[in-house]
């Protein structure tokens, strides 16, 4: 691979007020960076597109600082090192960034993570062997701690984390409900992935759905969206039942905060619900890829990519992700 004259980069022009619309960003050139001792060229391959990204195109406090104004947004990418100024990396090798939304970019050698993409591709170190997967393997394990026989409800259950989520619980031994938009995700999510059932949030009646999809109520809610989804599961929760709060994607573009509804709930069945990020794992993330890489390897989990080509589109597939467009993980393959 050779080095080019100019690094494509997508920047982040304007703070969004409520949806994120492609005139927050702006697409320039720049000069190609050279690395210095103990940093590392690199040309990004893949990058991640995730619901989080939402959070930090906005200043409002959070549990990280803010993408900064008219720098690349923040991102995982996986790409290839074109130049190592460190012995721990090589030219040729595959790694795990931070660069962000950009087609090369120069880090530290101590920001990289090498990857093995020779059982798998390496797109998958940012999906189901990357920051998703061990969201669903320490979310679902640690605080949802589901047992054999017990019905865990799952929201954006085609999605990068849900899919994930569900099919751990089915091999737990738990009745896996999804929860998607459309048809074709519920299809998928039961004749693909496994779950015993998924009901379409865009069917009108979610709450009568959702009922007779989890006759023995809830015992887990893994939850992805928030707002009234959550407001309807809390409805269905049993006693001492356990809610993962790890993400309110409903809530990212909304300019008010919901109304919930049944916190009431929470009171009478005694439910234990936490908010996880998945940092607080950061010791434990091996753990976490080889458990994942295990299941993948003995195809006990499916996992589905949803890829846009070319860093330009890149704005246009976040907008559509936070609107649900996506299906499966979002990836925009750089060229
Ligand atoms: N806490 C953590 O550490 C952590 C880490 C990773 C991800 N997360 C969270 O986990 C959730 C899923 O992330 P992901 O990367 O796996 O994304 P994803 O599920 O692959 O994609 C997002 C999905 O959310 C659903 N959605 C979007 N807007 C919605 C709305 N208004 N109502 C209902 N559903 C909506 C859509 O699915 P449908 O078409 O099926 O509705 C969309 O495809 C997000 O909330 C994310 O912020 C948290």
């Amino acid at each position: 691979m050779t080095k080019t004259a100019m690094n494509r980069q997508v920047l982040l022009a304007s703070r969004p007020q409520g949806a994120v619309t492609e005139q927050n960003f702006r697409i320039v050139d720049t000069p190609m960076p050279t690395p210095a001792d103990g940093e590392v060229l690199v040309k990004n391959e893949w990058l991640s597109l995730d619901p989080y990204m939402r959070g930090r195109m906005s200043d409002a406090k959070s549990y990280v600082p803010p993408a900064k104004l008219d720098e690349p947004m923040t991102g995982q990418t996986v790409g290839e090192v074109l130049e190592s100024r460190d012995a721990r990396f090589a030219q040729g090798d595959k790694v795990l960034t931070p660069l962000g939304w950009q087609s090369h970019g120069v880090a530290r050698a101590s920001d990289l993570t090498k990857v093995d993409a020779r059982r798998v591709p390496a797109s998958y170190y940012l999906g189901i062997l990357g920051m998703p997967g061990m969201t669903a393997w320490f979310g679902l394990n640690e605080i949802g701690q589901p047992r054999a026989g017990e019905t865990v409800l799952v929201s954006a259950a085609s999605g990068a984390v849900g899919s994930v989520v569900g099919q751990l619980a089915k091999l737990k031994g738990c009745r896996a409900v999804g929860i998607a938009g459309g048809k074709a995700k519920c299809d998928y999510v039961t004749g693909q992935l496994g779950f015993d059932a998924c009901v379409d949030h865009r069917g009108g009646k979610l709450h009568d759905d959702l009922r007779a999809a989890c006759p023995n109520g809830v015992d887990v809610d893994f939850e992805n969206v928030g707002g009234a989804v959550l407001d309807i599961a809390l409805a269905l929760m049993n006693r001492h039942s356990r809610i993962v709060v790890c993400g309110l994607i409903a809530e990212y573009n909304a300019t008010e905060p919901y109304g919930y509804k049944r916190m009431r709930s929470v009171l009478v069945n005694r439910i234990r619900m936490q908010g996880m990020i998945v940092f607080d794992w950061k010791d434990r993330y091996g753990e976490a890829i080889a458990g994942l890489s295990e299941l993948v390897a003995q195809g006990k989990l499916k996992y589905r990519e949803s890829i846009v080509d070319g860093l330009d589109n890149a704005p246009r597939a976040l907008i559509g992700l936070l609107k649900g467009e996506n299906f499966g993980k979002q990836l925009v393959r750089i060229a």
